[in-house]
């Protein structure tokens, strides 16, 4: 049996660092990198660090509008498959190289597995929702991480196909967790000390092209006055720029990272503040309260559970959610046992 894998964003590098090897132990994987993420620390360096098999090919399509980034996937994408002819193609998540995979698969009739299906925000303004719901109404096999996926899926009638498999950036924290713990020296190398920091992600478009929104979280983490790190992703960089938004001195702004300085400034901070999916899940995987910069989340499991707070951009939920939200319930276990890259690789091998 042969797969082809599409991958192409920094989370997708993360969960493929938990399935490719075992894929590769059983089936021929051949995988396409699309290029949408190409900076050495958005793409090489997870490749470097987590032992991701190297791309068998690399599209180079880069930035640009949706219908440029989409269009230039689909027309790439589908020579490499007509030319390598699988009998599968695995995607992950809800970005455009998601869906572009999923789109060439449909159309030439070959089976799409999708890792992380059923999620939904509800809010179709988001590019991420509409990747989502498109690549499950194409996918033949759908690989849920949650029960919540499960239901979101069975009210838009698909059954057939639908895997309970738990969540496949679980496997890679409970991994690499150890391996951070042993080779990453982040705390020394920005000077930052166990417990003292709140670790800060931001990108989302909702976020980032508004204006408003986003001036309110920078005001608001200015304001409170507390010591954080933000890695910044470059579209943010590039909307601060443009709206001439600057943080203040208690903000340390960092290069995006790799995931094993990531996953170490997790296990380390005090708290998290994030609008990022994997990362509103890893706050919850490693017990620190999350402060979600959003109005809505697909998982919404871990807001039902009391440890993460949902504050859109609103300034004063933001300040509130930084400087107060303790949680206090027991955190319950929605997201499997850190083994579903194995059970992921044993419904395709019974296929
Ligand atoms: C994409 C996904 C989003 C995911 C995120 C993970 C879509 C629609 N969005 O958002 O779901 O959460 O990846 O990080 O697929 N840029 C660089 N260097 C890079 C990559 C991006 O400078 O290596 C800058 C460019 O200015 C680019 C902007 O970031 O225009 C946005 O990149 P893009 O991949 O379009 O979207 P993300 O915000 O990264
Ligand atoms: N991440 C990382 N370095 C960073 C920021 C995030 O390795 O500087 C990891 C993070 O730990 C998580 C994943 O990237 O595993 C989340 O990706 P991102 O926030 O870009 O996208 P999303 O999950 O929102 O789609």
């Amino acid at each position: 049996m042969k797969i082809v894998t599409i991958i192409g964003a920094r989370p997708q590098f993360i969960k493929a660092a938990a399935v490719s090897k075992k894929i590769r132990k059983k089936f021929e994987e051949i995988t396409i990198h699309t290029g949408q993420h190409y900076d050495k620390n958005m793409s090489d360096i997870f490749f470097e660090e987590l032992g991701i098999p190297k791309p068998e090919y690399n599209l180079n399509i880069g930035s640009g509008s949706h219908g440029y980034q989409t269009g230039n996937m689909l027309i790439k994408i589908e020579e490499v498959v007509i030319k390598e002819s699988p009998d599968m193609i695995l995607v992950y998540g809800d970005t455009n190289s998601t869906l572009a995979g999923a789109l060439v698969a449909s159309k030439l009739l070959i089976p799409v597995a999708h890792i992380e299906a059923g999620l939904r925000s509800f809010n179709k303004n988001m590019p991420e929702e509409q990747n989502r719901i498109l690549t499950d109404h194409v996918s033949k096999l759908l690989f849920t991480p949650t029960e919540t996926a499960v239901k979101n899926l069975e009210n838009e009638g698909i059954r057939d196909g639908v895997y309970n498999v738990g969540d496949v950036m679980y496997d890679a924290i409970l991994h690499f967790g150890k391996i951070a713990e042993e080779k990453s020296d982040i705390l020394n190398r920005i000077d930052v000390d166990k417990n003292k920091y709140i670790l800060a992600t931001i990108h989302r478009a909702e976020n980032t092209n508004y204006e408003y929104r986003l001036r309110n979280i920078v005001e608001a983490l200015n304001e409170s006055k507390e010591q954080i790190v933000l890695p910044l992703h470059p579209r943010t960089q590039k909307y601060l720029n443009e709206y001439n938004l600057k943080f203040n001195d208690n903000i340390k702004i960092i290069e995006p990272v790799g995931y094993l300085d990531m996953v170490m400034l997790e296990k380390n901070s005090s708290k998290i503040v994030t609008d990022s999916g994997g990362v509103q899940k890893e706050a919850f995987f490693l017990n620190k309260p999350c402060i979600t910069l959003r109005d809505e989340t697909e998982w919404v499991e871990t807001v039902e559970n009391g440890w993460n707070m949902i504050v859109g951009a609103d300034k004063d939920k933001i300040l509130e959610g930084v400087c107060n939200f303790k949680p206090t319930a027991e955190k319950l276990n929605y997201f499997g046992y850190g083994n579903s890259a194995e059970k992921i690789l044993n419904i395709i091998d019974k296929m």
